[in-house]
């Protein structure tokens, strides 16, 4: 992975998340993720804290030296499947994307959980977020069922 321009930069290294990490992957992700939409309105120190308290833990940073340049959250387990691994958030800083950042974290997710016994992995990705759609595919990830959520205010009459 090369540096942004205008950055003194040492090489992105890949590391499994820990609790140090925490305050700055919740200012990317609140940075990144629009909070007032889904699928991003669980986004929360709780959402996290629940893929690294896992029994099987599948969270990555990207760091360039002490600056995190993306972050991957993932763990075992997804609806009622023991057996699929759920890939459920992923954030390159805006410095740092375009670059493979991502995709290296992708990666590093997919082969934790394929460690831990993952027949699958599944991620979700909004029907807008191409950026992410183009991402999935291109680490092996293939299209399988849509979910529209259909949403009827109160106030609306029938
Ligand atoms: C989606 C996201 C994580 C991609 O991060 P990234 O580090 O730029 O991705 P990579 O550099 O590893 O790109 C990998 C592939 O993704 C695709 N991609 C990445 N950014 C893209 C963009 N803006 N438009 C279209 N495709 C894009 C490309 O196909 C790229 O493949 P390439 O190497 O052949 O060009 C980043 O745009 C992001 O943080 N978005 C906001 C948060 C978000 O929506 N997360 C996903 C939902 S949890």
């Amino acid at each position: 992975m090369s540096a942004p321009a205008g950055h003194q930069r040492s090489p992105i290294v890949l590391e499994p998340m820990a609790p140090t990490h925490l305050v700055d992957v919740l200012a990317l992700g609140r940075e990144l993720y629009d909070t007032t939409v889904k699928p991003y309105t669980s986004w929360s120190l709780s959402a996290v804290a629940g893929h690294m308290d896992a029994d099987a833990s599948a969270c990555w940073v990207a760091l360039d030296g002490e600056r995190l340049a993306g972050f991957v959250l993932g763990s075992m387990g997804f609806d009622q499947r023991a057996d699929w691994g759920n890939l459920e958030w992923i954030a390159s800083a805006p410095d740092y994307q375009g670059q493979g950042v991502a995709s290296h974290l992708v990666q590093a997710c997919c082969a934790t959980l394929t460690a831990a016994g993952a027949t699958a992995v599944v991620t979700d990705v909004a029907a807008r977020n191409t950026a992410s759609a183009a991402l999935m595919r291109r680490n092996g990830f293939k299209e399988s069922v849509t979910v529209t959520l259909f949403v009827r205010d109160v106030e609306s009459p029938l």
